[in-house]
């Protein structure tokens, strides 16, 4: 219910398609400065979303896996930022990194292992998790934090409905 800020939405996927799709519903409708927090165990499906992300804000450009840079540039409508927590060992790396510079940016950053970095993000932020039912379907679940991304997510779910 729009003005409850937390209540979850559940979608499934049924193929990488629906996965994407999903993702370029998002970026369709990102109006800048989105932090999108991704959590869900390897091969769940984050770097299939982001794709999806990236579609929708007219980038071109693939879109890579980004573990071994913990961080990727894009430019499209909006700038994306791509970043892959997985690999860092420390917090430090990424406050070196100038993280904050990029998260509280004008951009859309899209953060995988999100769990990695607590206390690193914005208190509103989108937090999708991704968990596998079987080979190609996948259950994600989406957590607005803040009216903006409730508004984005309950658009998002009537689009996904629309199938
Ligand atoms: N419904 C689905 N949605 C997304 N990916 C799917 C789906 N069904 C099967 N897959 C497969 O699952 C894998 C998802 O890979 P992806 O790189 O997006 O995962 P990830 O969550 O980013 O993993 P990692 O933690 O390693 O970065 C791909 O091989 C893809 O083909
Ligand atoms: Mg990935």
């Amino acid at each position: 219910m729009a003005g409850n800020t937390l209540a979850p939405v559940e979608v499934i996927s049924h193929s990488v398609e629906d996965t994407q799709r999903l993702g370029r519903l998002l970026g369709e409708q990102a109006w800048g400065g989105e932090a999108i927090l991704l959590v869900g165990e390897l091969g769940a499906g984050k770097t299939c979303l982001a794709q999806g992300v990236a579609q929708g804000l007219g980038i071109t450009e693939p879109v890579l896996s980004p573990s071994f840079v913990l961080l990727r540039q894009y430019s499209g409508r909006l700038p994306m930022y791509h970043v892959d927590l997985y690999r860092m060992e420390r917090i430090s790396e990424v406050v070196d990194l100038g993280l904050d510079d990029y998260i509280y940016g004008d951009g859309l950053s899209l953060v995988e292992w999100a769990e990695r970095g607590t206390g690193l993000f914005p208190s509103e932020h989108l937090l999708i998790e991704l968990e596998l039912l079987s080979e190609t379907e996948r259950i994600l679940r989406f957590r607005p934090r803040g009216i903006r991304y409730r508004e984005a997510v309950d658009k998002l779910q009537i689009s996904a409905g629309q199938a």
